[in-house]
């Protein structure tokens, strides 16, 4: 038996935006210094200070937006520490993560800076746990206001003569753990609070993202839907109005955060059996189940789609590489990430109505990375790959699909062995991304395109390796990376291809 693939038509005209293939870089291990920043004077090749070779690697991946400064750390960061000479800057301890010192030589212009250096947009989290009002306002008015006011002439005296542009703000992060363990009937009025103050200084305004609930919480998303968006249905002109119902707060996003983890037992990134493997996918297709139910809850206050579900945490979670800090989270990355990488963008892909941002954790030498620093030495890993070979659904239109495939089972177990997402950019070229979920066994595929205007050529770009563990190291930094793939057949709009076993596979038709 082969499995069966349909590409069908969009009638909707659904976009799979860009947002999908964001990053997130925090303050945490060596994410932000040694992976990002390694200062001016270093022998390290960098341009003020970040780091050449990480820019050069990153901007392959047409990265569109960067979300800092965390995570934990943005709700115990204030940003003026990080501001002015740099020798003035105040050391800190990094609570969240190690507690070692951090001296904020990397603040608000330097992210900027590496922002404007990828190309890519700044999405920043705002501190709700342990910061004011006047501080998030503030910060806002520093980065993004023209006139003349206290803290735009701060900017200025600090070098920064026109404002930034900034749309993504997010206020607070996981105010349900380490910003505040709050309850969402107290956080939801901090976030109409705090929402309040966001200003909106230019012609782009502020996009502005609650934070949302961790996995399975429905409660949270319920309530923050409820409270934070409001009523659905139109103002009635009445004499005596009531200020609550006037007063709507603005929430363009709700966030949602899950990793792909066992937090019972959290195991290497690189050494495992099969049994973990096949465990690591079927977490990791939870994601679909999580989206459709929050998207349901959403749905019901919110069914034209307004506020987003934003992603903006994601990825696998591994146990620490040994001798490494445990508070880093620094993990290496094997061709097991690809395929997690590879589920998760076609999750998201095909969920692109509500779905417009998520974040992998994280951008360098923490969690999920796609790149790896060890002094000068810089490798890029699987994960990297897949973002590289799926750029191409970035803003293009979404073409949903049907599978009918065989199942991977384990033991007692079965999971449908693969996973599918497909687009058509604007030149009318069709990409379809694959997952082979199967460690043993290659599938057999049809693609059926029928509905799609005559396409003549496909060709197809595989990343997959002997080793369900293969990884890239320090020493061997290519041994895991995408090759051209031919074995496809095309006749009259149906596509006949092999899937190898354990792969993820991208195949371009026109
Ligand atoms: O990405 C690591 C941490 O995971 C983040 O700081 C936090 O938001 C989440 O719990």
């Amino acid at each position: 038996m082969k499995s069966l693939i349909n590409v069908n038509k969009n009638d909707k005209n659904e976009v799979i935006s860009r947002h999908i293939y964001g990053h997130f870089a925090e303050h945490l291990g060596r994410c932000i210094y040694e992976g990002v920043w390694v200062g001016e004077d270093s022998p390290i090749p960098n341009t003020r200070g970040i780091r050449n070779d990480v820019v050069e690697a990153l901007k392959k991946l047409n990265i569109p937006n960067v979300r800092w400064p965390g995570g934990c750390f943005a709700d115990e960061y204030h940003w003026k520490d990080g501001i002015g000479p740099r020798e003035s800057r105040p050391s800190i301890v990094n609570n969240n993560w190690g507690k070692v010192t951090e001296n904020n030589h990397f603040g608000t212009h330097e992210f900027l800076d590496f922002c404007e250096q990828l190309g890519t947009e700044p999405y920043i989290c705002g501190n709700v746990g342990s910061g004011t009002v006047q501080e998030m306002q503030e910060w806002v008015e520093y980065i993004t206001f023209d006139g003349q006011s206290p803290m735009a002439d701060l900017r200025r005296k600090n070098g920064r003569e026109k404002p930034w542009k900034l749309k993504y703000f997010g206020i607070g992060n996981e105010n349900w753990g380490c910003g505040g363990r709050m309850r969402v009937e107290y956080y939801a009025d901090l976030y109409r609070r705090y929402q309040t103050f966001v200003r909106d200084y230019s012609d782009t305004p502020i996009y502005k993202i609650a934070c949302g609930p961790s996995e399975a919480d429905y409660h949270w998303t319920e309530v923050m839907m409820r409270e934070g968006v409001g009523r659905t249905e139109p103002y009635q002109d009445n004499v005596m109005t009531n200020a609550w119902e006037h007063y709507r707060p603005e929430m363009h996003g709700l966030s949602l955060h899950f990793y792909t983890r066992n937090r019972a037992n959290y195991e290497s990134a690189t050494e495992f059996t099969e049994e973990n493997w096949f465990d690591y996918m079927r977490r990791t297709l939870v994601m679909e189940e999580l989206i459709q139910r929050h998207t349901a809850i959403m749905d019901k206050y919110d069914p034209e789609k307004n506020v987003d579900l934003i992603i903006d945490e994601w990825g696998s979670w591994f146990k620490v590489e040994p001798g490494t800090n445990p508070g880093f989270l620094y993990q290496q990355n094997s061709l097991r990430d690809a395929l997690i990488a590879g589920i998760n963008l076609n999750i998201f892909n095909n969920h692109c109505d509500r779905v417009h941002m998520a974040n992998i954790a994280q951008l360098v030498n923490v969690l999920q990375s796609v790149v790896l620093t060890e002094g000068e030495k810089m490798l890029l890993t699987p994960t990297y790959h897949v973002f590289e070979m799926y750029k191409v659904h970035q803003d293009a239109k979404l073409l949903p699909v049907s599978v009918s495939t065989r199942n991977y089972s384990y033991g007692e177990e079965s999971l449908p062995m693969l996973n599918v997402s497909a687009s058509q950019d604007d030149s009318g070229k069709v990409h379809i991304s694959i997952c082979n979920l199967n460690p043993n066994n290659s599938e057999q595929v049809t693609v059926n395109l029928e509905g799609l205007s005559e396409l003549s050529s496909a060709t197809g770009r595989l990343l997959t390796a002997e080793a369900m563990t293969e990884h890239n190291t320090f020493e061997n930094p290519n041994r895991i990376e995408p090759v051209t793939f031919n074995e496809l057949e095309l006749k009259e709009n149906e596509l006949s291809l092999t899937i190898p076993s354990k792969s993820v596979l991208v195949i371009e038709i026109q």
